[in-house]
């Protein structure tokens, strides 16, 4: 992405900056020698609890014919409100580019690639607001469920900025298939009766639509082999991943027994009725659809 631009020093690009003015060069070549270093582990407010629980329920539910299409869409208001994960991955993917670069003294990436990747993490952050608005439309105290961290966790411990981005591309990617991917989901929540799922999901469809073509011009560029590399690197890096973990495993917090078995008390509490209990799940098995 950063080939076709010229290394520039930093003391020559301060000389020539409205800051340098403002500050002084002087001040202005200092701060710019610091090294950058971004924080990118996910961390969360007082809310938040359960931030590794490692089960997995709504990924089985929300493709479970056998159940009802209300039960399907309630694994899909849960799966909207834990896309947080999501901006947490982009945010550290953008800063760390960013930092690399700046710290190299090269001049970095056009604008256009931060307005694309910025408008990316802008949707998923409101991807998980739209399930934060389905919860509280149904008067779920969302603050209650298991919002883990582990996705942008492990990515943030275990890849490179370029490798997150990979594997990110690659979830999206799973996505468009119409028999499970975005389109299957908009059809279980039309299924639901739930109109207002319906339309979030409608528009969680076309930005994923959308996030698959910014993967283009963002990510193609920085891959010799393009796209076809990032897909076929994508399976070595989630083994590389569960390998990483299996040696150093993720924190455990808590009560994980308590908050394995959340999915039936959570059912109940959206549908009013009890549901088929769920198989048990662990996050290490998790990939993206086929
Ligand atoms: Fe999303
Ligand atoms: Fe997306």
């Amino acid at each position: 992405m950063t080939s076709g631009y010229s290394k520039v020093r930093p003391e020559r690009k301060a000389s020539a900056s409205p800051i340098a003015t403002i500050i002084g060069p002087k001040m202005f070549r200092w701060r710019t020698r610091e090294r950058a270093r971004p924080g990118v582990m996910p961390r969360r407010d007082a809310r938040f609890s359960n931030l590794f629980d490692t089960s997995t329920p709504a990924d089985i539910v929300y493709l479970d014919e056998a159940r009802e299409a209300d039960e399907r869409n309630a694994a899909l208001m849960f799966k909207r409100l834990r896309e947080m994960d999501v901006p947490e991955v982009i945010a550290g993917i953008v800063a760390e580019h960013w930092a690399g670069e700046r710290n190299a003294g090269e001049r970095g990436r056009p604008w256009a690639y931060y307005t694309a990747m910025l408008r990316q993490m802008w949707d998923e952050a409101r991807h998980a607001m739209l399930g934060q608005a389905l919860m509280e439309s149904r008067g779920i105290d969302w603050t209650a469920l298991p919002i883990n961290v582990t996705f942008s966790w492990k990515l943030a411990r275990c890849c490179s900025p370029l490798e997150r981005h990979v594997l990110l591309y690659a979830i999206e990617l799973s996505l468009m298939p119409r028999d499970r991917g975005k389109p299957y989901e908009h059809r279980v929540a039309a299924e639901s009766g739930d109109r207002l799922s319906m339309l979030f999901h409608d528009y969680d469809w076309a930005d994923e639509v959308l996030h698959v073509e910014i993967a283009r011009r963002c990510l193609k560029p920085e891959l010799p082999g393009g796209l076809t590399e990032a897909r076929r690197q994508a399976d070595a890096l989630w083994e590389r991943i569960a390998a990483a973990l299996a040696r150093d495993p993720m924190p455990l917090d808590g009560r994980t027994d308590a908050v394995r078995d959340w999915w039936p008390r959570f059912a109940r509490e959206v549908l009013g009725r009890d549901v088929e209990p769920v198989r048990d799940t662990d996050v290490k098995d998790w990939r993206p659809l086929d």
